[in-house]
């Protein structure tokens, strides 16, 4: 496990100039912030705003839309404790989005796990389309920033989105962390994302922790900046050369603490294999060290093989719920 003492600032507007230090950032931590994005404060305000609104409503008023009316798409609200990042109940609360998919959309009718319509809100009537723009704006920069990504690997800049992303599995979140009531819960516990990048914009509350080999380093907000870091996929794809690293949440405020993650993973039915690396970048397998004691470098199948695997054992009630197993 690597130690670092940062989290380093990158100027992104250009995905060539930035490539050299995200590959740094991308090595030695898996964590960097995001500056100069071209991403309007104004939508990232509106969509912040209407957030804090909707959460505010009364528990019976969120609850109208449920994940578990979603089905197999898994969109929607679920409450403070629903979800089980690391085994235990996270404290927070949050609403789940994807890509917009009409009911007559191939994959929807065929069934696709993941794949289907958003449950809005009736309020704040202004959430969706805030929310449908955040998304559409998010897997832009994604793009640009996996362009940088594969130059800083040596690769052609649309390395990912020929072989992965052309139609990436878009994931938002929209999490509100109470206050926290047991100071032994985590808001999210340990755990690494499963895709390939995170893109996470942060209220000013802070209490984001990456794992360094010694200490547990600070992620704290900084104006205008998205936290962007690597998920277990780019980490397999790299063979360890580009780190999936440990993260968790507190809340440190007796206020709400509001976060928006955008997951930018590989198509669905995308093949998850190797990157062929520069001689001698790649790295020994780690699995023994890792929180969960697994290796993503030994799975082989599609991404979203991959990720069913994962959402079920995060949410079992739902699982039980919705596919009853
Ligand atoms: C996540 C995550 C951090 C946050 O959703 O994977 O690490 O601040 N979120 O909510
Ligand atoms: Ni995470």
């Amino acid at each position: 496990m690597p130690n670092f003492s940062h989290i380093p600032i990158i100027e992104v507007s250009n995905h060539h100039a930035a490539a050299e230090r995200i590959g740094e950032a991308c090595r030695e931590s898996g964590f960097f912030y995001a500056v100069g994005h071209g991403i309007p404060e104004e939508l990232q305000r509106r969509l912040h705003d209407l957030s804090r609104e909707f959460f505010a409503l009364p528990i019976e008023e969120k609850m109208r839309i449920p994940m578990a009316a979603a089905g197999r798409a898994w969109r929607g609200y679920f409450r403070v404790g629903d979800e089980l990042t690391s085994g235990l109940p996270d404290q927070k609360e949050g609403l789940y989005f994807g890509e917009e998919l009409p009911s007559d959309h191939p994959l929807v009718v065929a069934g696709t796990p993941l794949h289907g319509a958003n449950l809005f809100p009736e309020h704040p009537a202004g959430l969706r389309d805030a929310v449908l723009e955040y998304m559409e704006a998010m897997k832009h920069l994604g793009h640009r920033l996996m362009a940088g990504v594969a130059l800083s690997l040596g690769l052609k800049e649309d390395y990912f989105a020929e072989e992965f992303t052309r139609e990436p599995l878009s994931l938002f979140r929209i999490f509100n962390y109470p206050p926290p009531r047991d100071p032994t819960l985590w808001g999210v516990g340990e755990h690494t994302d499963y895709g390939l990048l995170t893109i996470l914009m942060q209220d000013d509350a802070g209490g984001l922790e990456v794992k360094s080999q010694s200490r547990w380093v600070a992620a704290p907000p900084v104006p205008n900046s998205f936290v962007c870091n690597i998920g277990d996929m780019l980490d397999r794809m790299t063979q360890g050369l580009y780190r999936s690293t440990p993260h968790r949440v507190r809340n440190p405020l007796p206020r709400n603490r509001l976060s928006f993650p955008f997951f930018f993973d590989p198509n669905f039915f995308a093949q998850v294999r190797p990157i062929a690396l520069p001689k001698g970048l790649a790295k020994p397998d780690d699995h023994a060290e890792r929180w969960d004691k697994a290796s993503v470098r030994l799975f082989q199948g599609t991404y979203g093989e991959y990720l069913l695997g994962k959402v079920g054992k995060v949410f079992p009630q739902l699982k039980r719920e919705v596919i009853g197993s």
